[in-house]
């Protein structure tokens, strides 16, 4: 382990993680885990040709979104990119809170009405995984908006504790919310970001690109209502329909496939727990 990375853990730790003997220490195998599976970072971060992710070019940003609001461009990640000159603390609180170390606040739509979420274990496995990621040096460009951005996206964060593992709800929503973003992209989004307080689940947000248009779906009992926990767990993980139809992006299927079957039915348990909506 780096010495930064040590100093680092050591400064979250102090914050009091509140955690004690709740979930397994901070690790790389575990920021593996969450960046190539339920966090799939790279869906934004990683540049998309015609046959998917460009193999190489791993988290080395691309164009995101572009729309009279902003043209947003995910930034070059890899231990090549602007985040070489941050310390941990630093590249922690980017990712958790949206605050760079210069204080300008990254733009949307890196979801960080749930990464505020984000456990002090599991935010430090994530800073620890991306700074042994091959560094490639490319410069995706940068983001403009023509919408002001907030000064922060809530009170500055010390600590968040540890939610256990296993399949339970409580997890499932943990891995939902602040690990997944599914209920972001699943709950109308306006200005002021994805309506979680109240319309969560409710699908129906529109994603132009090459693909055409998807529309998200109504991921509440009410949407779900119709479909066994395997056929949902195949949607998720395969991205296929019970019928054999494949789903469009930009869910991010390819990095779903890999997640573990606990946490896929800890995701099931929750979604079927939610409040039906529609
Ligand atoms: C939905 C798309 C999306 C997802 C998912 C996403 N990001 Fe981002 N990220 C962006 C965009 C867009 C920017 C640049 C915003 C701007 O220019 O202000 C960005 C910026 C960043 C930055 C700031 C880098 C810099 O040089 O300023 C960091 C660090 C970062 N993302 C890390 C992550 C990590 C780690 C994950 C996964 C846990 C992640 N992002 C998931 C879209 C995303
Ligand atoms: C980047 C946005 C995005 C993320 C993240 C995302 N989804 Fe989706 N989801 C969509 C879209 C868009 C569709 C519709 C796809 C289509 O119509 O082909 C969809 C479809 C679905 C469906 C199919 C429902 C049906 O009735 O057809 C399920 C189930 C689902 N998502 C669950 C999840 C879960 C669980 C997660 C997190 C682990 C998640 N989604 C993350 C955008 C997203």
């Amino acid at each position: 382990m780096k010495q930064a990375t040590r100093l680092a853990l050591a400064a979250l730790a102090l914050f009091g993680l509140g955690s004690a003997g709740a979930s397994a220490a901070p690790s790389l195998e575990r920021g593996d885990y969450l960046v190539n599976t339920i966090m799939g970072c790279g869906n934004c971060h990683t540049p998309q040709g015609p046959e998917g992710p460009i193999p190489g070019m791993e988290l080395t940003g691309q164009l995101v979104e572009k729309s009279e609001a902003f043209t947003a461009v995910a930034a070059n990640i890899t231990p090549a990119g602007r985040v070489k000159d941050w310390s941990d603390a630093e590249l922690a609180r980017a990712i958790r809170e949206g605050i760079r170390p210069d204080g300008s606040v990254i733009g949307p739509p890196m979801p960080f009405e749930v990464y505020r979420g984000i456990s002090d274990d599991d935010l430090a496995s994530v800073v620890m995984y991306l700074r042994t990621v091959p560094a490639v040096a490319s410069d995706p460009g940068a983001s403009q908006y023509n919408i002001p951005l907030p000064p922060a996206y809530g009170p500055p964060i010390e600590s968040v504790a540890a939610v256990p593992e296993g399949v339970t709800a409580e997890y499932g929503a943990y891995l939902a919310g602040p690990l997944g973003h599914c209920t972001v992209c699943h709950s109308p989004i306006g200005p002021q970001g994805a309506d979680l307080a109240n319309n969560l689940g409710l699908g129906g947000n529109h994603f132009p690109g090459p693909w055409g248009e998807s529309v998200s779906a109504n991921i509440t009992p009410v949407g779900l209502s119709g479909y066994s926990d395997e056929q949902i767990a195949t949607m998720i993980t395969k991205g296929m329909r019970p019928d054999g139809s494949h789903m469009l992006p930009p869910m991010p299927y390819g990095f779903y496939a890999n997640i573990k079957p606990d946490d896929v039915s800890a995701i099931i348990l929750y979604l079927r727990s939610l409040p039906p909506k529609g």
